[in-house]
């Protein structure tokens, strides 16, 4: 019997990755660019066990057995049969999948990317296989080949209709940029009601405005994005973050139907941020916003306890946190 165990974090889009030109491969149709967030906070904790006496392979999810048919998990174990690297029978042992997130599943907090770069992670050290891995997170879900790298990552969407050239990586270390936090404002912990495969693909179909981000802003934008991290802009990064994600949301408004993530508290988050950095004279803070109404805020460290502040004042007891966490969930997460 051989068992393995690994933990992989969050990682959060500050260009979102929204469309794929290849449903099975999970190739999208723009780079992305993301910050993974530290170990301590929003994680998932995978272990993989393979033993000659196991009769079938299973998988739970947090406590509860899920089927093994799921597609993702297919495309991720079958990518990794074809780099595994262990001769000695193992690769035809059955094995038991335990996964668990301290966080909650399917509300825009970017659980399947944390749930795949685990899994892949714990796959690959199982059956010993070398090099990139970025590429079998990303038959699991495409934004987990991200969380594989901590810091900032890009993730190259490539032109290879393989997909052997669609893979993350590193464009600088969390240490580069060490004044950075990032609080995560829980709106909502209840499950999406548009997924984000069934979001992306409507979108992708209907949405005029998608194909124009894609085709018109992104290239120069990803670009732009990249040199404010390696320049530690932080009003550059702030002020593409923000409008990333509002373009990622118009793109789903213009959906038909329309897909709809953000709701009343999320927009009142958007405008306070606009309020408090109009306040100050300054960028001061960026929100960004998943498929889900909870928000991410980037700031410096200097300023978390005023923004903190104002955030109690306008949303006083509020649902959004208490104490720092809500439900488990902290409000503030550091990079690594
Ligand atoms: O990897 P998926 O299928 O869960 O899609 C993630 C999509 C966004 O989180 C909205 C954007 C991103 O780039 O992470």
């Amino acid at each position: 019997m051989n068992t393995v165990t690994c933990v992989a974090p969050v990682n959060i889009a500050v260009i979102k990755y929204w469309g794929k030109r290849d449903e099975n491969l999970i190739l999208p149709v723009n780079d992305s660019i993301s910050a993974t967030l530290d170990m301590d906070h929003l994680c998932a904790k995978t272990t993989v066990t393979a033993s000659p006496d196991f009769k079938e392979n299973r998988i739970w999810l947090n406590g509860k057995e899920e089927s093994m048919q799921n597609p993702r998990l297919q495309n991720c174990l079958r990518e990794i049969r074809k780099r595994a690297q262990v001769s000695n029978g193992m690769e035809n042992w059955k094995i038991h999948i335990r996964s668990e997130n301290n966080f909650p599943t399917a509300a825009g907090l970017a659980s399947s990317a944390a749930g795949y770069a685990c899994l892949a992670t714990t796959l690959a050290k199982l059956y010993k296989v070398e090099g990139d891995i970025s590429g079998i997170a990303r038959a699991g879900s495409g934004s987990a080949c991200r969380s594989i790298y901590g810091g900032f990552v890009r993730w190259y969407s490539g032109s290879d209709p393989t997909g052997i050239d669609s893979i993350a990586r590193p464009i600088a270390p969390a240490t580069h940029w060490s004044e950075i936090r990032i609080l995560i404002l829980v709106v909502s912990d209840s499950k999406k009601k548009v997924s984000s495969a069934e979001g992306m693909k409507r979108t992708l179909e209907t949405s005029e405005f998608l194909k124009h981000k894609v085709d018109k802003i992104i290239p120069t934008r990803i670009n732009e994005m990249q040199k404010a991290v390696l320049n530690s802009d932080f009003t550059t990064f702030a002020e593409l973050t923000m409008k990333d994600s509002n373009e990622m949301h118009a793109a789903c408004l213009a959906a038909y139907p329309p897909c709809v993530y953000m709701n009343d508290i999320s927009h009142s988050i958007v405008d306070l941020v606009h309020k408090y950095n109009d306040a100050t004279g300054t960028i001061k803070a960026a929100y960004t916003f998943d498929a889900g109404p909870n928000a991410t805020i980037f700031l410096k460290e200097r300023d978390v306890s005023e923004f903190v502040g104002i955030l109690n004042n306008f949303f006083p007891m509020s649902d959004l946190y208490l104490n720092g966490y809500l439900k488990g969930i902290p409000i503030k997460a550091a990079l690594p």
